[in-house]
């Protein structure tokens, strides 16, 4: 008691209560968490046959379980340019034990044998003669979907999405039922097919291949949440090198660093280097009736990534392993497949110095990457000429948009000039611009616009924000206030 005479611990009180009440003011900046919505509801459609197909695929994941934890990379990941004219040796980062390769590879045989021999027992769950696209999003990358979904239907595009989720509380109703029907998507979420239970082993860098292998569609154009097409894709699907592949991949700006132990478990020759770059896979296109075998292997190796073939795959290179994981398992098995050998190009805004603050990357359309023939024919007829093929997609990554750090002035700005003044974000270099189009960026920022003021209170993960809509008008309105974009709607 005589420790907190009565005078001090009033004013203590005070200062607890007042804290209190600063921490409670304070709390929602810096704390973001999806609130349970309560009892959501919503329309659950029949998962019957993916969460059968699911039991027996994940039988023989168990049954070829490649066992034994790898050891940690010793040294730094794997980091090296593609150079398309200069071979250097494949690096071997991984140091592995020979009893543990062979486990693996013992295996990896295994399960290619097990699905080969066993093909009259399943079917994979899809809508025979059906076509789509096919992504994933949940928390801050909802917004940005939002963005690249309207961007999609500006191309005219009928075809409809499917959006992944992991699990029920990253569920929005709000977008999922109220936004997306009009724009022709639906939400899954992959705890309704799997089971709370079979979430365990589930990370999140396995998304992808679930998204793939669950989804709806025949033929899948896998895109990621921040990435547009700039014309209606579906093309692609009819033509020659879709129909005789069934599998189109676009490439990434690193060298594929797969580790040669990766080409003995799976009994391949290792190809040179320069052969071909890593995988970038924000695109893709993949035949689910062509590929059924690829896709089960595919998602083997997710199953087993962050284990075994992510280090495997790309020994820790940029954007991980699972990007690699289409090809390789495709070429495992001996099927076709087609990998753009156009490269891809950065987007951006100069430095002081002159150097590239990259914001978006640019994909290539593979019918003219396959057929160079036809280079004169679809050349873009109002710009300037150019030796590039027609740009095809558009993978940004900036902006963010989170009202957090959309326009931060700490970040390394993709929207300010080197004397601090808004400007666009995509003015260099020219050749890729022109081939872009100059009025891809308005219209860009135009459903930036539009997503930040129409669906402000909408999103889980704007739920305490504020400001995203003011902020983004205000950079609207310096830059582009008074451009007429060729076809504003
Ligand atoms: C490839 O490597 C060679 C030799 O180092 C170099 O001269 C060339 O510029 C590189 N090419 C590219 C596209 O980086
Ligand atoms: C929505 O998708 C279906 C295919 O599932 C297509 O037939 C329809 O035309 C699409 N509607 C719109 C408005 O894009």
């Amino acid at each position: 008691m005589a420790l907190f005479p009565g005078r001090v611990r009033r004013r203590d009180v005070l200062i607890a209560i007042i804290l209190l009440v600063i921490f409670w003011l304070l709390t929602p900046l810096w704390q973001y968490s999806p609130k349970p919505h309560g009892i959501v509801r919503r329309t659950r459609l029949d998962y019957r046959p993916q969460q059968e197909f699911w039991r027996y695929l994940h039988t023989l994941f168990k049954k070829n379980d490649p066992g034994i934890t790898l050891p940690e990379r010793p040294g730094p990941a794997a980091l090296i340019e593609y150079n398309d004219t200069h071979e250097i040796p494949r690096p071997e980062l991984l140091q592995i034990p020979q009893t543990a390769v062979d486990k693996i590879r013992d295996a990896h045989k295994g399960f290619v044998n097990d699905i080969k021999v066993d093909n009259a027992q399943w079917s994979l769950p899809y809508k025979p003669n059906t076509r789509g696209i096919v992504t994933a999003a949940s928390g801050v990358s909802f917004p940005i979907l939002l963005v690249s979904l309207r961007m999609i239907r500006r191309t005219h595009t009928t075809l409809p999405m499917e959006v992944f989720m992991m699990l029920e509380e990253e569920y929005e109703p709000d977008i999922c039922e109220g936004v997306l029907p009009s724009l022709n998507a639906t939400c899954v979420i992959i705890s309704d097919i799997l089971g709370a239970k079979g979430m365990k082993d589930i990370q999140r860098a396995q998304l992808k291949s679930l998204a793939i292998l669950f989804s709806s569609f025949e033929d899948i154009l896998w895109l990621d949440s921040d990435c547009f097409p700039l014309r209606d894709p579906e093309y692609i699907f009819q033509s020659e090198v879709y129909q005789s592949t069934g599998l189109i991949t676009w490439p990434d700006f690193w060298a594929m660093t797969t580790s040669p132990l990766y080409y003995e478990i799976s009994s391949q020759h290792p190809l040179p280097l320069k052969e071909r770059p890593s995988t970038e896979a924000a695109e893709l296109l993949l035949s689910k009736k062509k590929h059924s075998l690829t896709l089960m292997l595919v998602s083997y190796y997710n199953y087993y990534g962050p284990s075994h073939y992510y280090p495997l795959l790309s020994q820790g290179a940029p954007g991980g392993g699972d990007k690699e994981t289409f090809l390789a398992a495709a070429s495992a098995l001996g099927e076709p497949f087609y990998a753009i050998t156009e490269r891809a190009r950065r987007l951006g805004h100069p430095t002081m110095n002159g150097d590239l603050v990259g914001s978006a990357t640019v994909h290539y359309d593979p019918i003219r990457d396959h057929e160079p023939i036809t280079h004169e024919k679809l050349q873009p007829k109002n710009e300037k000429a150019t030796t590039l093929p027609r740009a095809l997609f558009i993978h940004t990554y900036y902006p963010k948009l989170e009202s957090a750090t959309i326009f931060d002035p700490f970040n390394v700005q993709p929207t300010r000039n080197p004397d601090g003044k808004w400007s666009r974000a995509w003015t260099k270099p020219e050749e890729t611009i022109y081939n872009v189009g100059f009025d891809t960026e308005i219209h860009f920022w135009e459903e930036v616009k539009w997503v930040a003021c129409n669906l402000e209170n909408k999103f889980l993960s704007w739920k305490n924000k504020w400001g995203v809509c003011e902020r983004v008008t205000h950079y609207w309105n310096s830059v582009f206030e008074g451009i007429q974009s060729s076809t504003a709607n």
